[in-house]
């Protein structure tokens, strides 16, 4: 079946369980299960339910949406992202925002746990995304373009809206919380990366490092969607001789920046 059938199978089948318009789609990263706390939940359908949504692999870690309030804005949040590490097809890691923006978000909200590499990060530091590079993941865009849904060569001068940007500066500052900035350098993982690799990442333009995120980012500019993207800083790329990163600290890091991460997200939506 053509993307565009089932995309729009997915979002009738949305639509006839939550007949509203969600103004805000947001994608909650790594160890930020918490922030869905902030939700006035008016509707959770699981991903297991939804017709032609990827198929969760690991047990427990299906992930829903969420539709609700925050902010006072209609939103919907992905309660868990699909990776391209854990065998899904681009295609496969992008569904869900292709069906925020046909269920009519206009902004699209990004979180997500990275390593830093830019020597002045520190564990727990936000960071706005400014800019990524993409070279180092398959481009989801590859293969048959479907004209409907966005142009065969998307420009990505600006992939991060600069307004969004402003605003979130912004509203950081008023919150008193500091907000670094710099370029996502994207990676498929899941191993961590080398000594060798981090500092080749630094040397190459990137800030921080992360699994997620970037695939998502072209395919919401694709379809012309606005997007704002933060990551928290979990852990140190340009490390100490015998610092050793887990899944486990990046979660606990990720776990404790979330209230700040929360606060921004829901000030910028209050302002939109
Ligand atoms: N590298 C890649 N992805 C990550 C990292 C990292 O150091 N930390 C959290 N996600």
């Amino acid at each position: 079946m053509a993307i565009i059938q089932q995309l729009r199978e997915t979002t009738d089948y949305i639509q006839r369980l939550y007949p509203h318009t969600p103004e805000a789609g947001i994608v909650l990263g790594s160890g930020l299960g918490n922030f869905a706390a902030e939700i006035r939940i008016e509707k959770e359908i699981p991903y297991s339910e939804l017709p032609h949504f990827p198929v969760s692999t690991v047990e427990g870690h299906s992930g829903k949406l969420i539709f609700g309030e925050l902010g006072g804005r209609k939103i919907v949040a992905m309660a868990g992202r699909f990776h391209f590490y854990e065998g899904y097809s681009p295609e496969q890691v992008t569904y869900p925002i292709r069906v925020m923006k046909l269920l009519g978000i206009q902004h699209l909200l990004i979180s997500n746990a990275a390593g830093g590499v830019n020597p002045a990060f520190k564990v727990g530091d936000l960071m706005l995304i400014t800019d990524h590079i993409s070279l180092a993941i398959v481009n989801p865009l590859i293969g048959r373009n479907h004209t409907e849904l966005g142009p065969r060569f998307p420009d990505m001068s600006e992939p991060y809206c600069k307004a969004l940007q402003q605003k979130t500066k912004a509203m950081a500052a008023s919150l008193g919380i500091t907000l670094r900035e710099g370029v996502y350098f994207g990676v498929t993982g899941p191993t961590f990366e080398t000594r060798a690799e981090y500092k080749m990442i630094q040397v190459l333009g990137g800030d921080a490092v992360g699994m997620s995120t970037v695939q998502e980012v072209i395919i919401a500019v694709h379809m012309g969607l606005p997007v704002v993207a933060i990551s928290i800083i979990t852990d140190l790329g340009i490390r100490e001789e015998d610092n050793i990163i887990t899944h486990e600290e990046v979660l606990e890091a990720a776990a404790k920046a979330e209230p700040k991460l929360s606060a921004i997200f829901k000030g910028l939506l209050a302002g939109l």
